[in-house]
């Protein structure tokens, strides 16, 4: 239950798509079929009220490629990124990876145990070598959907110093318990002009072997400098099984993808329930968005190692250690619920016994 994608199947429709591709015998160059950009445009209308055209997208095989491209798009050796930790490892990976200098920006919890943003932290360590903000909207791994005006505040303070915001929303179908996510593009207009969104099919349908997901840029100057970057790697125009793919899980998905939310909304309150029968023990909050649940495992007062330890011999569950999202991660586990009721049942049972082993021993 570590690696974030699903051990549910992908729908059958899209199953039936791919194989009736895969029929047809032909495997040569394909353009990025229009009727596919077509289904994932309505799709963004239609659940995140989120309008752009055909010609603000850009193929691409991976939202970490994509993310690269913009690095490369948009500083240069030495600047600065911001990141917020804890998060997803390619975030600062690619930072590293591209020679530019990581700009930590841990998140913080509130009152209430909530991750929020750091604005005064932000606010402090900005100069004019920080050039561009990765964004994890929804956030993986805490699970957060910020809200509207978090992410305003967000935003006001890139567009006060000129940051360039690399919205990752590739979670963004994944919302838990009637939550909205907000497009970091739809904010305002001058937003919308410094920010590159990544989407994708990967996540919410279980496709991410097939390799396909979008970038949506709209701002005309962001675009042109995107595309120099892009067209030096050649993107090319993708595999022709991901268009099948797309185009039938974005017209025939919704349902499928709202079924999907209860299933995933019930295996959290699972986990949920059991975790409070145990006081000060792990402590957890059923998150807003993603299949991933972020446990804060700091009151069993365990070492990462011991932690790792505990979850793999004792509880028999292979989970995400919290420090392979940064260092803010230790004393944290990250638990994929993405499956079936059966293996979620067994995973609750397995670490209710052995976090009952601990108590009774
Ligand atoms: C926030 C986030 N971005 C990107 C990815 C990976 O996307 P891709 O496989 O398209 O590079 C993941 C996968 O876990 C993720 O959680």
């Amino acid at each position: 239950m570590w690696v974030a994608d699903m051990d549910l199947k992908t729908p059958q429709f899209v199953v039936d798509a791919v194989s009736q591709r895969a029929q047809e015998g032909t495997y040569g160059y394909e353009m990025y079929d229009e009727k596919a950009k077509l289904a994932q445009i309505q799709w963004m209308k239609k659940r995140h009220n989120f309008t752009f055209e055909i010609d603000d997208l850009f193929y691409s095989h991976s939202v970490v490629a994509s993310m690269n491209v913009a690095i490369q798009a948009f500083s240069e050796e030495g600047d600065k990124i911001i990141v917020q930790t804890p998060v997803y490892s390619p975030f600062f990976k690619s930072v590293k990876n591209n020679k530019r200098e990581v700009l930590l920006n841990p998140l913080k919890k509130d009152e209430n145990g909530e991750y929020t943003f750091d604005f005064d932290d932000l606010e402090s360590k900005i100069d004019d070598k920080t050039k561009l903000l990765l964004l994890c909207s929804p956030h993986n791994p805490v699970g957060r959907v910020w809200r509207h005006e978090e992410l305003e505040r967000l935003g006001e303070i890139c567009l006060k110093h000129n940051i360039i915001v690399f919205a990752d929303e590739i979670h963004s179908d994944l919302l838990i318990g009637g939550v909205k996510h907000t497009p970091f593009a739809t904010l305002s207009t001058q937003l919308n002009a410094l920010c590159i969104t990544a989407i994708g099919v990967g996540k919410t349908f279980n496709l991410a072997g097939i390799a396909s997901s979008n970038v949506v840029i709209q701002d005309e100057v962001l675009k042109k400098r995107f595309d120099e970057v892009y067209e030096s790697i050649h993107f090319a125009q993708g595999n022709i099984f991901a268009h099948a793919a797309i185009q039938s899980a974005y017209s025939e998905g919704s349902l499928w993808v709202d079924e999907l939310l209860v299933h995933l909304e019930d295996n959290f309150k699972a986990l949920s329930e059991m975790l409070l029968k145990h006081e000060n023990s792990i402590r957890f909050m059923i998150p807003q968005g993603t299949y991933l649940a972020w446990l804060d495992c700091s009151a069993l007062n365990m070492r990462d190692s011991e932690l790792r330890e505990f979850f793999v011999k004792e509880a028999r569950l292979g989970l995400s250690p919290g420090l392979s999202f940064g260092k803010e991660g230790s004393q944290y586990m990250r638990i994929n619920c993405a499956v079936s009721s059966d293996m979620m049942h067994e995973a609750v049972l397995r670490l209710d016994s052995a976090l009952r082993g601990r108590t009774d021993g």
